[in-house]
């Protein structure tokens, strides 16, 4: 703390002397660590057919497959060797070698077999003292072991969870995060430790770039299934180059029928999951390459629109399941798990895609397009899924007028819930419509609002007209204090913020988003993942639109910054502060609420952006980042062109604020952040969500 204090005495100036003078440790910047990844991994694993029945003949016969089959040309570029490639007792150094038998040439010889095709490898390993199958692993071997994975060239990890000895999954990732960083080599980490303790909380922390979230697949339906309904809840935990795993595929594996293969793919596409390979590559039957070769889907996977893919209805064996795309449109799976043929329905509006007259849908798996009014169907057949991309393709509707509107006042899009009706003003109380009582959360009660019950969704038409939302949300008193929800702001699909799980009895917490440029905005609730959906009444109270500012929007964080210094490491984009390294903070989150967007600093802090006279709003909600466990206190400010725009109070870690801004006619935008009479200790400072409005 003490060099911290005195530089901040030297101003921002100094901040910047203590990322690159001598008094920096090694700084990262030069290597690549392991982190964000440019879309969710496709390769193959040996692990699903072959088990321990591996060797280098296999590897090699695979990757040549890979490339005569034309996956590579489909985006299939790692080869995953799973356990059983080592020895069963580490050489006299210490290191882990490959098993003398079944890999002979050694794994840095296949390396350079695969990469010779354009291909990279993979290796696995586990965060204990073995692996699954008994053989020597890497717990306590962390650094020896990714440098001699670094010395053969490899190109991703994964990283099991057997053999713990009782050791803490974040420990124990994080030791082998940091020496796959430490060897300079940018190897993938994929987390493999079967969705225990929260690794979609902690391995984006530790260097993951995808991390399991639930125990093995297994060949057949039933299997698929019970994974995907795991993944519910976890959809916000997904971000660009990070990305939840619901494990390997098993299309063209034991005794899944065509019908399921093609519907297992189309929903692991629209989950934004890795799409590993699970077969036997040498031998694959046509029909099940053109349904890993479709491009179509494939293209579902790899673009990231926002938000992964996400369960939007469930009516028991039909269920919808639906993700943004980067171009507007949204993909859409129509998923039939009962035993006989059915017509399975949405809505564009459901989708997050309302207010246009006409939409053209595209069958990702026929290639067959047609148009719609709104209305979404289709006969599917048993265990099987149909798949659309829609787009709005006709006029759109007039936006709300210029002013504020509660959304219970407004008209709704489409709505849904998960016990009667979602209500106006009054709580969700039983099925029935409009039997509810005067909204409250905790003891304050709420005059305007929606009462709703997880799982439930409300749609409503922006326009792109509105620039704010804000509301305060939390379980109804109804409850006790029983009930556990999570609540979710999407803006055209797109995850705009989310709270903690909020459980009855709390008091309210206030969610604030900036809304430019959004067509749509959805108010969802989902079940907070501890007592299934039982008493999850849910509020939003006094849920309050801005409207009246046509335009685009865009986040901070996505423009070019003319300048940009920090008082502990850079900057960050989308993420907290962390510590001094660069990219190594967290979702940006804010008393009780995540942001996937915005701008970590810590104070002193200035961000400078070109605004060339082109824009009339900033908005975002700065806070101190819950990293700091409720420490630090700052001053946040607004300067454009020598005019300081705004000031903030002081902030402390429970007390943000939402910041709404004229810039019109400025030219440079300068966040800046400034510490208070306490010195810097803990100065974590969030420009959560800021945005602009263009
Ligand atoms: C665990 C993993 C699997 C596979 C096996 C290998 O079960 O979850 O994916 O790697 O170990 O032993």
């Amino acid at each position: 703390m003490k060099i911290r204090s005195v530089l901040t005495m030297l101003g921002v100036a100094a901040a910047f002397v203590i990322v690159v003078g001598p008094t920096a440790p090694a700084v990262a910047s030069a290597t690549p660590a392991p982190g964000p990844i440019s879309a969710p991994v496709m390769g193959w694993n040996s692990w699903n057919k072959f088990g321990c029945n591996i060797d280098e003949n296999l590897i090699k016969a695979t990757a040549d497959a890979i490339v005569s089959t034309g996956l590579r040309e489909s985006g299939y570029t790692y080869v995953n060797i799973d356990d059983c490639w080592m020895a069963s007792t580490r050489d006299a150094q210490g290191r882990l070698q490959p098993h003398p038998t079944r890999f002979p040439g050694g794994i840095k010889a296949l390396a350079d077999y695969v990469h010779a095709r354009g291909l990279k490898l993979g290796i696995y390993s586990s965060a204990g003292n073995n692996t699954c199958q008994g053989l020597p692993a890497s717990l306590d071997h962390e650094v020896v072991d990714a440098q001699t994975w670094a010395s053969w060239g490899i190109d991703l990890l994964k990283y099991d969870n057997c053999g713990n000895p009782g050791r803490p999954a974040l420990e124990r990732y994080k030791a082998m995060g940091d020496a796959l960083k430490a060897t300079g080599r940018h190897i993938v980490y994929s987390i493999c430790n079967w969705g225990r303790e929260d690794p979609w909380v902690f391995g984006p922390n530790v260097g993951g770039s995808l991390w399991r979230t639930t125990g093995d697949i297994s060949a057949s339906w039933a299997s698929v299934v019970s994974l995907l309904d795991q993944q519910v809840g976890l959809e916000a935990f997904a971000r660009k180059g990070y990305y939840n795993d619901p494990d390997m595929l098993e299309v063209g594996n034991g005794s899944l029928t065509a019908t399921e293969n093609a519907a297992h793919f189309s929903l692991w596409s629209v989950l934004a999951a890795p799409l590993i390979l699970g077969n036997d590559l040498r031998s694959v039957p046509a029909a099940t390459l053109s349904v890993l070769r479709n491009a179509d889907v494939i293209a579902v996977n790899q673009d990231w629109g926002g938000s992964q893919g996400r369960k939007i209805a469930d009516a028991g064996d039909a269920e919808v399941w639906a993700k943004p795309m980067s171009d507007g449109s949204v993909a859409v799976v129509l998923l039939n798990r009962g035993a006989a043929t059915a017509t399975v329905s949405t809505s564009a509006a459901a989708l997050g895609l309302g207010g246009s007259s006409a939409y053209g849908l595209r069958d990702l798996w026929t290639g067959a397009t047609s148009t719609s009014t709104g209305a979404i169907s289709a006969s599917v057949p048993s265990h099987g899924a149909a798949m659309y991309r829609v787009s709005r393709s006709g006029a759109l509707a007039a936006p709300p007028a210029a002013g504020t509107h509660q959304v219970s006042d407004l008209p709704w899009l489409a709505s849904s819930n998960g016990y009667g009706p979602a209500e106006r003003d009054e709580s969700n109380n039983t099925t029935a419509a409009g039997d509810g009582v005067p909204l409250k959360i905790g003891t304050t009660s709420f005059a305007k609002g929606i009462g709703a019950h997880a799982d439930s969704a409300v749609h409503v038409y922006l326009g792109r007209a509105c620039r704010t939302f804000t509301t305060q949300v939390g379980v109804d008193a109804e409850s006790g204090t029983a009930g556990s929800v999570r609540f979710q702001v999407y803006g055209d699909g797109r995850l705009l913020a989310y709270s903690d799980v909020k459980t009855g009895g709390q008091a309210p917490t206030r969610i604030t988003v900036g809304t430019a440029g959004y067509t749509t905005l959805e108010l969802r609730v989902t079940d907070g993942r501890t007592n299934g959906i039982t008493s999850d009444h849910a509020d939003w109270g006094s849920p309050t639109l801005t409207c009246g500012a046509a335009g685009t929007g865009s986040s901070v964080s996505d423009r070019t910054w003319a300048s940009a210094v920090s008082y502990f490491g850079p900057a960050e984009r989308d993420r907290s502060n962390g510590e001094r390294p660069a990219e190594d903070g967290s979702v940006i989150t804010v008393n009780g609420v995540h942001y996937p967007k915005g701008i970590g600093t810590h104070a002193a802090s200035d961000v400078a952006v070109a605004l060339d006279g082109a824009c009339t709003r900033f908005t975002a909600v700065a806070g101190i980042d819950a990293e700091t466990a409720n420490r630090g206190t700052v001053v946040f400010s607004v300067v454009a062109d020598g005019v300081t725009l705004y000031t903030s109070p002081t902030v402390t870690s429970t007390t943000p604020v939402a910041v709404d801004v004229d810039v019109t006619g400025r030219t440079t935008l300068h966040l800046v952040t400034a510490n208070t009479a306490d010195g810097t200790t803990y100065d974590h400072a969030d420009w959560a969500d800021a945005r602009l409005l263009c």
